[in-house]
């Protein structure tokens, strides 16, 4: 794992921007892997403003809520629309998050495998972190060599959601996500962390074992992955960025 440390959430969105602008921008029909959530909204901002094309780009969201309809503003297909998709010349056709609304979701996993596959697979992956390890929602004690599946959300998880629903009855109790396997198929990844309350999730994915109580820990197990995390994310790492404490350890 490569770790790259940035300033503050801007510099980490800038970063990130970067390197999915230059691999739109090299490969011929590129396949990337999206993720929703607070930490990478500014990276699609960042990406809107290029002057790149998004004609050939196909992309494949990491998860979504089981039963909220995709127009509905908390779905996570209503995120990427109009965070991203909608102002972009990206064809809808290629855009891909799996449907939480259907009836069969058992299908939905399997032809989301099917579709990531016949796309030649992930290329790049952006991937945030959950404050309980988890990628995508696959959350703790999630098998390593899991597929696209349905889970169900862990309370940490469905808190730390709450803030976009209007009461806590609102925030769906299960989700479709790829697995951490299918994760783990793409030739890139990018883990994105930022501010205090990732801290000790950011500390545990550097230093801790890797286990499947830790999902993100499985990245230890992939060549490619860069970690941009910022400041107050490293701050259990390095407690002198945040200007609190002496700096303690170095990542290797
Ligand atoms: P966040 O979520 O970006 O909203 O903090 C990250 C995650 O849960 O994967």
């Amino acid at each position: 794992m490569k770790l790259i440390e940035v300033k503050d959430h801007e510099e980490m969105s800038r970063k990130a921007c970067d390197i999915l602008v230059e691999r739109v921008t090299e490969l011929s029909h590129p396949v990337l892997g999206l993720a929703t959530g607070s930490t990478p909204k500014k990276v699609y901002d960042c990406l809107r403003k290029k002057p790149i094309s998004f004609r050939d780009v196909t992309t494949f969201n990491l998860d979504e809520y089981v039963d909220i309809a995709p127009n509905d503003p908390n779905s996570y297909r209503f995120y990427m629309d109009h965070i991203f998709f909608n102002h972009v010349d990206i064809q809808t056709s290629s855009t891909n998050v799996p449907s939480g609304y259907g009836l069969d979701l058992q299908k939905e996993c399997q032809d989301y495998e099917k579709k990531i596959r016949g796309a030649g697979g992930i290329d790049v992956q952006l991937l945030g972190i959950g404050v309980n390890g988890h990628i995508g929602f696959n959350e703790p004690g999630t098998p390593f060599n899991s597929r696209t599946h349905v889970v169900e959300l862990s309370e940490s998880t469905r808190k730390a959601n709450a803030r976009f629903f209007e009461r806590m009855e609102d925030v769906p109790k299960q989700a479709i996500t790829m697995g951490i396997e299918t994760i783990l198929e793409s030739k890139e990844i990018i883990l994105l962390a930022s501010g205090l309350k990732k801290a000790k999730a950011i500390e545990r994915l550097l230093y801790g074992d890797i286990s499947e109580d830790f999902p993100a820990s499985a990245l230890r197990n992939h060549p490619n992955v860069k970690i941009i995390a910022d400041h107050e994310a490293l701050s259990m790492v390095y407690p002198a960025l945040t200007g609190i404490n002496t700096p303690t350890s170095s990542f290797k």
